[in-house]
């Protein structure tokens, strides 16, 4: 069998990722296992068409694809994303109908699932049969249990192409024709407020229903909004994943990224995101941006400000995509304040919910809001909060901010108190009586201090 490996780090030959398929490659030496380096030459392949075409035809005369690649913010490296962005705009339909396709990601299991989504609902858009996909964490190869589960899947993987098992597909987005947004002329607010607003976006001239958007939510704000177009950041590549930047946030690549964050998202009271739908996400230049910010490493820099989405496109069918933004805004330790789309059957409607976006958002500052953290960010900060503690060597900067803002207080080991009273009553709860006899007071208990609480209010 002929199985072609599309590698998305942009670590190449020193991705960990690779190096499971490496394993595979050795368990089953009987195959063609092929690995083309995508995210590692995404220029090259851009530019040059001899290469890309020569990368497309090893695919389709391939037996099966396999995306094996890092999950970068809950999603692919944006490099990988570029190159996805290719397929759709150069191969004619049906280049990959029906063709085999999974995908194999290391990470720390944090937003994964969104990623692994992502992958199968552009597989399946351009024709492949996507089978389903493997997430290990970075530290499973070293586990011989979790290296038997990784190679019975991969040994699952290549049965079901051989035995050409049909596949369900998982997504379907039916596009509907979107409206042009032709606003009336809005009288422009004055900008009383002294909150900072920054509005960056990735729009290019054809993207006229958000350049419409934007204009509207600039006239309709009552706070000065600086609007700035991602596209002009001097951004040399994505992120390398060289992890540099994790012992003092400096990121390795000097080019015109850090000091523009600084200056404009560090700075704001207020973000948001505008940008147009490309396949399943918004554009790599979009992921590319979100990528270098990783020089913060995992601490919530943009705690407290507050976030909002303009986006152009029908965001309503992509979930994955919705889930994977409030996922990021919470674990930022952001406020989100809503989403505003062009998904509307009129003009008039589109520009009445910029305006009350608007509100919402001026009413939400005037009023301190800050909606309590979800799983996503309490989920998220365990995990981030295990992980920086067991590579704080590398991810100094990190360590040191978990520490300074207590997010290692939180270990459940180091509560002593709760825990010899958790084994107090463990043993009694361990005698039958005596634990019937709690039990039927178990639920009034419960309550009971809330109640207390309440009487002293
Ligand atoms: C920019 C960047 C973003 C990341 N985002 C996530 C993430 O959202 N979720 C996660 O679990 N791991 C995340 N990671 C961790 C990587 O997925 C993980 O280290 C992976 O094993 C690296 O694989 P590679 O060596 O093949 O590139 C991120 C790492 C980097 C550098």
């Amino acid at each position: 069998m002929k199985l072609i490996v599309l590698n998305g780090s942009p670590k190449a030959g020193k991705s960990i990722t690779l190096q499971h398929i490496n394993y595979f490659k050795k368990e089953h030496n009987q195959h063609e296992i092929e690995v083309i380096e995508i995210s590692k030459k995404i220029k090259k392949i851009e530019n040059n068409p001899d290469l890309f075409n020569e990368i497309v035809e090893k695919m389709s005369n391939s037996d099966a694809v396999l995306w094996s690649f890092p999950v970068y913010y809950a999603l692919i490296p944006s490099q990988m994303k570029r190159f996805i962005e290719l397929l759709f705009e150069r191969c004619p339909e049906n280049t990959f109908k029906n063709k085999y396709t999974t995908s194999f990601t290391t990470s720390i299991n944090f937003f994964d699932h969104t990623a692994h989504n992502y992958m199968q609902g552009v597989c399946e858009d351009l024709g492949f049969s996507f089978i389903k996909s493997y997430s290990a964490h970075m530290d499973d190869f070293f586990k011989k249990d979790k290296r038997k589960a990784m190679i019975a899947f991969f040994n699952w993987f290549i049965q079901m192409v051989e035995n050409k098992i049909p596949v369900e597909r998982k997504y379907n987005i039916q596009l509907p024709q979107p409206i042009i947004y032709e606003p009336d002329k809005i009288k422009p607010v004055e900008k009383k407020s002294e909150k900072k607003v920054v509005l960056l976006t990735d729009a290019r001239p054809e993207d006229t229903n958000l350049l419409q958007m934007i204009k509207t939510f600039e006239a309709s704000s009552s706070m000065p909004v600086n609007t700035k177009n991602i596209r002009d950041i001097d951004m040399k590549n994505g992120c390398l994943g060289c992890c540099n930047c994790g012992y003092d946030n400096t990121c390795i690549q000097k080019d015109g990224y850090k000091k523009f964050y600084n200056d404009n998202v560090t700075n704001a009271d207020v973000i948001i995101m505008a940008g147009s739908i490309k396949d399943h996400y918004l554009s790599a230049v979009w992921k590319k941006f979100l990528d270098r910010s990783f020089f913060n490493g995992h601490a919530p820099v943009l705690q407290g400000k507050q976030l909002g989405f303009m986006i152009s496109g029908p965001l309503s069918q992509i979930q994955n995509l919705r889930e994977s933004f409030e996922a990021i805004a919470d674990n930022w330790h952001m406020k989100t304040f809503g989403l505003i789309t062009d998904e509307h059957k009129t003009s008039q409607d589109i520009t009445d919910h910029i305006l009350a976006f608007e509100k919402q958002l001026t009413l939400l500052q005037e009023n301190e809001v800050e909606f309590a953290p979800s799983f996503y960010r309490v989920g998220g900060q365990k995990i981030f909060r295990d992980f920086i503690y067991t590579t704080r060597a590398v991810f100094k900067a990190d360590h040191l901010f978990y520490k300074k803002h207590g997010h290692y207080k939180d270990f459940p080991q180091k509560k002593i108190k709760k825990r010899v009273n958790d084994h107090i009553f463990s043993f009694f709860m361990g005698i039958k009586p005596v634990r019937k006899k709690i039990h039927n007071k178990f639920i009034p208990g419960m309550v009971a201090p809330y109640k207390k609480v309440l009487k002293q209010l």
